[in-house]
This record gives C-alpha cells, structure tokens and sequence, in this order.
C-alpha cells in the first residue's frame, strides 16, 4: 500500500522543514487508515481504539468527530506530518477549562519511532498550549508497561506524580495508570 503524499498542506504548527501539525481535515482520513492498518500490532498494545478502525470511512468518521471538537474547543486533535507523509498523531484529548487543565495523547509510525519526532512535536505543542492557550497544567497518562511513552514524558521533563493501580482495563487485563505533568511555571524556567 502506498503512502499517501501529503505534502502542501498548510500546518497549525510549523514545526520545522521536515514537520508540522496539521488539524483533523478530511484530506487527511485515508492517509490515517493506511498508517493505522499497516501498523495495528504496534498501535493496539496501547490504543484501545485501534482494533475498532476497520475501513477508511472509520478514519473519515473519526476526522468528522475531530473536527466537530476542535471547531467546539473540547479537544486538540492533530496529526504528525513529516516530508509530506502522516507520521502519528497528537492531541489535546481533553481540556478541564475551570481549571486551565488539559490531557494530552499521541501515537507515531513504529518505522518513525527513535528519530524524536514525538518529543519534537510535544516541545512545540506544549509551547503552544502554555503560551497561546494559556494553560496551567498538562497531564499525561501512560500504562506503566510503556516504556516508550515514559521515556517521552520524561525527556519532555514532564513529573511522574503518581500511579493510579489497574486504571486502564485493556485486553481483558487491568494495567497500572502513570501520571505525569507539567505546570506552565517549570516549562517556562526550563525555557530561561
Ligand atoms: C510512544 C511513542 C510515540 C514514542 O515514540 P519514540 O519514537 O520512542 O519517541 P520520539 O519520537 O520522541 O523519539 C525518541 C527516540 O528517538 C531518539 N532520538 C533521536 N534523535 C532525537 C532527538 N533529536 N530528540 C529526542 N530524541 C531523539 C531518542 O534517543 C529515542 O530513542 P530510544 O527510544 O532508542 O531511546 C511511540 O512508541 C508510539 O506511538 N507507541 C504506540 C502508541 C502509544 O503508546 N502512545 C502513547 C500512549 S500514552
């Protein structure tokens, strides 16, 4: 299956000449589906919604849902671009707006994985959410198991704040839940 050639798309964040993140479009749905279906043993060890994306209109329903929140300000859902083809995605997956809180999510190509393009991708779009948005909090929640996304957060200097024991049920198995964040004041000490 060939990748689809996204380049020209005009990103949210213009990360650099590599990488940007676009919003949910409909362009981008099948790009989505092929990314998901070809790497599905890598995404469902994680994703409990991947075994349930089974066509190309599922991606298109799933940009269509995307959009409706972003347009409404409940979520930020956005996709990895990198030279021009759909590498993962990152999102706001939801804001807690009386406390300036939000929960942040992402997934990338196993073939893309080990050349920090989540981190670079989080970088900027924590930039983003502190600085435009102006949050407070950003939280992240990772099933102890997950090496890789640990190492994210903490490579982006998020705070393990504690483990929330069997708070993800996924595949018949309870997992442990890690908490990390970040507060606006400690991401911009780190920047100065
Ligand atoms: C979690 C996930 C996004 C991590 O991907 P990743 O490629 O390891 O993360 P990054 O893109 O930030 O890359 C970091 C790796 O690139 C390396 N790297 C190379 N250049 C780098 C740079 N300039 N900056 C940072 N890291 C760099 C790092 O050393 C690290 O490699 P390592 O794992 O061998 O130590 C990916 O594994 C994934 O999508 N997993 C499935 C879905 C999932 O678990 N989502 C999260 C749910 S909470």
């Amino acid at each position: 299956m060939k990748v689809t050639d996204l380049t020209g798309l005009k990103p949210f964040i213009n990360i650099d000449e590599e990488l940007g993140l676009h919003l949910a479009r409909p362009e981008l749905a099948e790009a989505i589906f092929k990314a998901v279906d070809k790497d599905r043993l890598h995404l469902r060890q994680w994703l409990p919604w991947v075994d349930g994306t089974r066509s190309a209109a599922d991606s298109a329903a799933f940009i269509q849902h995307s959009m409706k929140m972003n347009a409404s300000g409940d979520q930020l859902i956005t996709f990895l671009i990198w030279k021009g083809q759909l590498a993962g995605s990152l999102g706001v997956v939801k804001f807690i707006k009386d406390r300036k809180s939000c929960e942040v999510g992402y997934w990338l190509r196993s073939d893309l994985q080990g050349k920090g393009i989540m981190t670079r991708a989080c970088t900027a779009f924590i930039n983003y959410l502190f600085r435009q948005k102006n949050l407070n909090r950003i939280e992240i929640f990772v099933a102890s198991g997950n090496a890789k996304s640990k190492a994210v957060c903490k490579r982006l200097g998020f705070s393990h704040e504690g483990t929330l024991r069997q708070a993800l049920w996924l595949y018949n198995n309870y997992h442990d839940l890690e908490l990390y964040a970040m507060l606006k004041d400690d991401w911009m000490d780190r920047d100065s």
